[in-house]
Protein backbone atom coordinates (compact mmCIF):
# COMPACT_ATOMS: atom_id res chain seq x y z
CA UNK A 1 0.00 0.00 0.00
CA UNK A 2 1.44 3.63 -0.87
CA UNK A 3 0.40 6.01 1.02
CA UNK A 4 0.35 10.03 -0.76
CA UNK A 5 -0.20 12.62 1.73
CA UNK A 6 -0.59 16.35 -0.27
CA UNK A 7 -1.75 19.97 0.99
CA UNK A 8 -5.31 19.17 -0.73
CA UNK A 9 -8.20 18.12 -2.62
CA UNK A 10 -6.19 20.03 -5.91
CA UNK A 11 -3.09 18.44 -5.67
CA UNK A 12 -5.08 14.65 -4.66
CA UNK A 13 -7.14 15.17 -7.85
CA UNK A 14 -4.69 15.93 -10.34
CA UNK A 15 -2.48 12.66 -9.34
CA UNK A 16 -5.87 10.84 -9.22
CA UNK A 17 -6.17 12.40 -12.61
CA UNK A 18 -2.55 11.50 -13.93
CA UNK A 19 -2.55 7.89 -13.25
CA UNK A 20 -6.23 7.69 -14.92
CA UNK A 21 -4.38 9.18 -18.43
CA UNK A 22 -1.67 7.39 -18.24
CA UNK A 23 -4.23 4.57 -18.19
CA UNK A 24 -5.78 5.76 -20.94
CA UNK A 25 -2.56 6.50 -22.77
CA UNK A 26 -1.65 2.57 -22.21
CA UNK A 27 -5.08 1.38 -22.68
CA UNK A 28 -7.90 3.29 -23.85
CA UNK A 29 -10.27 0.81 -23.89
CA UNK A 30 -9.63 0.81 -19.95
CA UNK A 31 -12.32 -0.51 -17.45
CA UNK A 32 -12.66 2.78 -14.73
CA UNK A 33 -14.38 2.08 -11.44
CA UNK A 34 -16.28 4.43 -10.56
CA UNK A 35 -17.39 5.96 -6.73
CA UNK A 36 -19.88 8.55 -5.21
CA UNK A 37 -19.85 10.42 -2.22
CA UNK A 38 -17.63 13.92 -2.29
CA UNK A 39 -14.11 12.18 -2.02
CA UNK A 40 -13.81 11.82 -5.57
CA UNK A 41 -15.50 14.86 -7.11
CA UNK A 42 -12.24 16.78 -7.59
CA UNK A 43 -11.04 14.16 -9.44
CA UNK A 44 -14.24 14.03 -11.91
CA UNK A 45 -13.61 17.47 -11.91
CA UNK A 46 -10.20 17.59 -13.19
CA UNK A 47 -11.07 15.00 -16.01
CA UNK A 48 -13.77 16.76 -17.45
CA UNK A 49 -11.06 19.69 -17.56
CA UNK A 50 -8.42 17.62 -18.99
CA UNK A 51 -11.05 16.73 -21.42
CA UNK A 52 -12.36 19.89 -22.53
CA UNK A 53 -8.91 21.62 -22.38
CA UNK A 54 -6.23 18.56 -23.77
CA UNK A 55 -8.76 16.35 -25.26
CA UNK A 56 -8.35 13.55 -22.88
CA UNK A 57 -10.44 10.65 -24.57
CA UNK A 58 -12.53 8.30 -23.04
CA UNK A 59 -14.30 7.20 -26.79
CA UNK A 60 -13.79 4.00 -25.71
CA UNK A 61 -13.62 3.68 -21.87
CA UNK A 62 -16.16 1.54 -19.65
CA UNK A 63 -17.41 2.46 -16.26
CA UNK A 64 -18.93 0.60 -13.33
CA UNK A 65 -20.17 2.16 -10.71
CA UNK A 66 -18.79 0.76 -7.07
CA UNK A 67 -22.42 0.55 -5.80
CA UNK A 68 -26.20 2.19 -5.26
CA UNK A 69 -29.29 3.00 -2.58
CA UNK A 70 -32.16 0.13 -2.99
CA UNK A 71 -35.73 1.48 -4.07
CA UNK A 72 -35.24 4.94 -5.73
CA UNK A 73 -37.09 5.79 -8.61
CA UNK A 74 -35.36 5.68 -11.82
CA UNK A 75 -33.86 8.87 -12.33
CA UNK A 76 -33.78 9.70 -8.57
CA UNK A 77 -31.14 12.67 -8.52
CA UNK A 78 -29.41 10.72 -5.78
CA UNK A 79 -29.43 7.63 -6.69
CA UNK A 80 -26.11 7.04 -7.25
CA UNK A 81 -26.44 5.90 -11.67
CA UNK A 82 -27.82 9.76 -11.66
CA UNK A 83 -24.86 11.02 -9.63
CA UNK A 84 -22.39 9.27 -11.75
CA UNK A 85 -23.74 10.55 -15.02
CA UNK A 86 -24.01 13.88 -13.62
CA UNK A 87 -20.62 14.32 -12.41
CA UNK A 88 -18.45 12.31 -14.57
CA UNK A 89 -19.86 10.87 -17.34
CA UNK A 90 -21.92 13.39 -19.03
CA UNK A 91 -19.24 15.88 -19.05
CA UNK A 92 -16.71 13.84 -20.86
CA UNK A 93 -17.04 11.27 -24.05
CA UNK A 94 -17.91 7.95 -22.14
CA UNK A 95 -20.72 6.16 -24.44
CA UNK A 96 -23.68 6.02 -21.79
CA UNK A 97 -24.01 2.57 -23.06
CA UNK A 98 -20.56 1.56 -21.59
CA UNK A 99 -21.47 2.72 -17.89
CA UNK A 100 -22.88 -0.07 -15.49
CA UNK A 101 -24.34 -0.35 -12.15
CA UNK A 102 -25.99 -2.29 -9.30
CA UNK A 103 -29.46 -2.09 -10.62
CA UNK A 104 -31.10 -0.55 -7.75
CA UNK A 105 -34.90 -1.20 -8.74
CA UNK A 106 -34.53 -4.86 -9.78
CA UNK A 107 -37.41 -7.21 -8.76
CA UNK A 108 -34.97 -9.46 -8.08
CA UNK A 109 -31.87 -8.40 -6.53
CA UNK A 110 -29.77 -11.33 -5.87
CA UNK A 111 -29.97 -12.09 -10.29
CA UNK A 112 -29.46 -8.07 -10.91
CA UNK A 113 -25.91 -8.70 -8.54
CA UNK A 114 -25.44 -11.64 -10.40
CA UNK A 115 -25.53 -9.90 -13.88
CA UNK A 116 -23.30 -7.20 -12.60
CA UNK A 117 -21.01 -9.34 -11.68
CA UNK A 118 -21.27 -10.96 -14.68
CA UNK A 119 -21.27 -7.96 -17.01
CA UNK A 120 -18.04 -6.71 -14.97
CA UNK A 121 -16.07 -10.53 -15.47
CA UNK A 122 -17.35 -9.78 -19.73
CA UNK A 123 -15.25 -6.58 -19.60
CA UNK A 124 -11.96 -7.65 -18.14
CA UNK A 125 -12.69 -6.27 -14.95
CA UNK A 126 -11.26 -3.14 -13.14
CA UNK A 127 -8.29 -1.39 -14.75
CA UNK A 128 -8.94 1.53 -11.88
CA UNK A 129 -10.86 1.64 -9.17
CA UNK A 130 -11.61 4.87 -7.60
CA UNK A 131 -12.81 4.86 -4.03
CA UNK A 132 -13.40 7.31 -1.17
CA UNK A 133 -13.76 5.78 2.24
CA UNK A 134 -16.91 5.98 5.06
CA UNK A 135 -15.96 7.53 8.71
CA UNK A 136 -16.67 3.81 10.05
CA UNK A 137 -14.54 2.46 7.25
CA UNK A 138 -16.68 1.31 4.54
CA UNK A 139 -15.48 1.25 1.02
CA UNK A 140 -18.75 1.07 -1.45
CA UNK A 141 -21.13 0.19 0.83
CA UNK A 142 -19.33 -2.64 2.47
CA UNK A 143 -20.36 -1.79 6.37
CA UNK A 144 -18.29 -2.94 9.32
CA UNK A 145 -18.55 -6.50 9.24
CA UNK A 146 -18.79 -7.64 5.71
CA UNK A 147 -17.33 -10.84 4.55
CA UNK A 148 -13.66 -9.69 3.26
CA UNK A 149 -14.75 -12.51 0.11
CA UNK A 150 -17.86 -10.72 -0.70
CA UNK A 151 -19.20 -10.69 -3.77
CA UNK A 152 -21.92 -7.80 -5.40
CA UNK A 153 -25.08 -8.32 -3.03
CA UNK A 154 -27.48 -6.39 -0.84
CA UNK A 155 -26.37 -4.37 2.66
CA UNK A 156 -28.20 -2.86 5.08
CA UNK A 157 -27.10 0.74 6.18
CA UNK A 158 -25.41 1.64 9.54
CA UNK A 159 -27.30 4.58 10.98
CA UNK A 160 -23.97 6.92 10.92
CA UNK A 161 -23.43 6.12 7.47
CA UNK A 162 -27.06 7.01 7.33
CA UNK A 163 -26.66 10.39 8.84
CA UNK A 164 -23.45 11.25 7.19
CA UNK A 165 -25.26 10.91 3.63
CA UNK A 166 -28.31 12.83 5.14
CA UNK A 167 -26.78 15.86 3.42
CA UNK A 168 -27.69 14.75 -0.39
CA UNK A 169 -31.14 14.02 0.68
CA UNK A 170 -32.08 17.36 2.75
CA UNK A 171 -33.34 14.71 5.48
CA UNK A 172 -32.28 11.49 7.23
CA UNK A 173 -35.60 10.48 6.58
CA UNK A 174 -35.36 10.18 3.02
CA UNK A 175 -32.16 8.22 3.11
CA UNK A 176 -32.76 4.42 1.83
CA UNK A 177 -32.10 1.33 4.26
CA UNK A 178 -30.88 -0.91 2.02
CA UNK A 179 -28.12 -0.47 -0.83
CA UNK A 180 -26.43 -2.72 -3.52
CA UNK A 181 -22.43 -2.91 -3.81
CA UNK A 182 -19.55 -4.45 -4.70
CA UNK A 183 -18.30 -6.59 -2.23
CA UNK A 184 -15.43 -6.64 -1.11
CA UNK A 185 -13.60 -9.82 -2.74
CA UNK A 186 -14.84 -7.80 -6.05
CA UNK A 187 -12.87 -4.31 -4.94
CA UNK A 188 -9.83 -6.58 -4.41
CA UNK A 189 -9.81 -7.79 -7.75
CA UNK A 190 -9.53 -4.27 -9.49
CA UNK A 191 -6.40 -4.03 -11.22
CA UNK A 192 -5.08 -0.79 -9.36
CA UNK A 193 -7.04 1.03 -6.52
CA UNK A 194 -7.00 4.74 -5.83
CA UNK A 195 -8.60 5.97 -1.78
CA UNK A 196 -9.32 9.56 -1.44
CA UNK A 197 -9.86 10.70 1.83
CA UNK A 198 -9.73 14.29 3.13
CA UNK A 199 -10.95 16.01 6.41
CA UNK A 200 -10.50 15.50 9.91
CA UNK A 201 -13.49 13.34 10.27
CA UNK A 202 -11.87 10.86 8.16
CA UNK A 203 -8.31 10.27 10.12
CA UNK A 204 -9.39 7.69 12.52
CA UNK A 205 -10.84 5.57 9.71
CA UNK A 206 -7.79 6.11 7.50
CA UNK A 207 -5.40 5.05 10.53
CA UNK A 208 -7.26 1.97 11.08
CA UNK A 209 -7.35 1.27 7.46
CA UNK A 210 -3.77 1.97 6.69
CA UNK A 211 -1.87 0.75 10.11
CA UNK A 212 -4.42 -1.01 12.04
CA UNK A 213 -5.09 -5.07 11.42
CA UNK A 214 -7.07 -6.34 8.61
CA UNK A 215 -10.50 -6.93 9.95
CA UNK A 216 -13.91 -6.92 9.11
CA UNK A 217 -14.76 -3.58 11.91
CA UNK A 218 -13.06 -1.37 9.43
CA UNK A 219 -13.64 -2.71 5.83
CA UNK A 220 -11.03 -0.80 3.70
CA UNK A 221 -8.29 -2.72 5.70
CA UNK A 222 -9.05 -5.33 3.32
CA UNK A 223 -7.12 -2.90 1.26
CA UNK A 224 -3.75 -3.81 2.60
CA UNK A 225 -4.06 -7.48 0.73
CA UNK A 226 -4.10 -5.52 -2.43
CA UNK A 227 -0.85 -5.38 -4.45
CA UNK A 228 -1.56 -2.10 -5.73
CA UNK A 229 -3.14 0.07 -3.67
CA UNK A 230 -2.68 3.66 -3.18
CA UNK A 231 -4.16 6.29 -0.50
CA UNK A 232 -4.23 9.89 -1.32
CA UNK A 233 -4.75 12.02 1.58
CA UNK A 234 -4.72 15.93 3.25
CA UNK A 235 -2.82 16.18 6.13
CA UNK A 236 -6.16 16.80 8.45
CA UNK A 237 -7.00 12.85 6.89
CA UNK A 238 -3.04 11.87 7.48
CA UNK A 239 -3.24 13.82 10.95
CA UNK A 240 -3.39 10.16 13.16
CA UNK A 241 -1.27 8.25 11.51
CA UNK A 242 1.58 6.29 13.22
CA UNK A 243 4.20 6.28 9.83
CA UNK A 244 3.26 9.60 8.33
CA UNK A 245 6.98 10.89 8.35
CA UNK A 246 7.87 7.50 6.84
CA UNK A 247 4.92 7.98 4.03
CA UNK A 248 6.41 11.63 3.27
CA UNK A 249 10.41 10.46 2.95
CA UNK A 250 9.26 7.11 0.70
CA UNK A 251 7.19 9.58 -1.62
CA UNK A 252 9.87 12.28 -1.69
CA UNK A 253 12.31 9.62 -2.82
CA UNK A 254 10.18 7.89 -4.92
CA UNK A 255 12.03 6.55 -8.00
CA UNK A 256 11.12 8.97 -10.98
CA UNK A 257 10.09 5.65 -13.31
CA UNK A 258 7.72 4.24 -10.93
CA UNK A 259 4.52 6.43 -11.44
CA UNK A 260 1.73 6.07 -9.20
C1 LIG B 1 -20.89 6.69 0.53
C2 LIG B 1 -20.41 5.90 -0.67
C3 LIG B 1 -18.96 5.55 -0.57
C4 LIG B 1 -18.15 6.77 -0.16
C5 LIG B 1 -18.62 7.25 1.19
C6 LIG B 1 -17.83 8.44 1.70
O1 LIG B 1 -21.30 5.90 1.59
N1 LIG B 1 -21.16 4.70 -0.88
O2 LIG B 1 -18.50 5.04 -1.81
O3 LIG B 1 -16.79 6.46 -0.10
O4 LIG B 1 -19.98 7.62 1.04
O5 LIG B 1 -18.34 9.60 1.13
P1 LIG B 1 -17.63 11.01 1.14
O6 LIG B 1 -16.54 10.93 0.13
O7 LIG B 1 -18.71 11.96 0.73
O8 LIG B 1 -17.13 11.25 2.51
Amino acid sequence: MEVVILSGSKPIAALAADAIGALLQRKPDAVLGLATGSSPLPVYNELALRHERDGLDFGQVRGFALDEYVGLPSGHPESYREVVRREFTERVNIDPANVLGPDGSAADVPAACRSFEDALRRAGGVDLQLLGVGTDGHIGFNEPGSSLASRTRIKTLIEQTRRDNARFFGSLSKVPHHVLTQGLGTILEARHVILIATGAQKAQAVRDLVEGPVAAICPASVLQLHPHATVLLDEAAASSLRLADYYRHSYENKPSWQGL
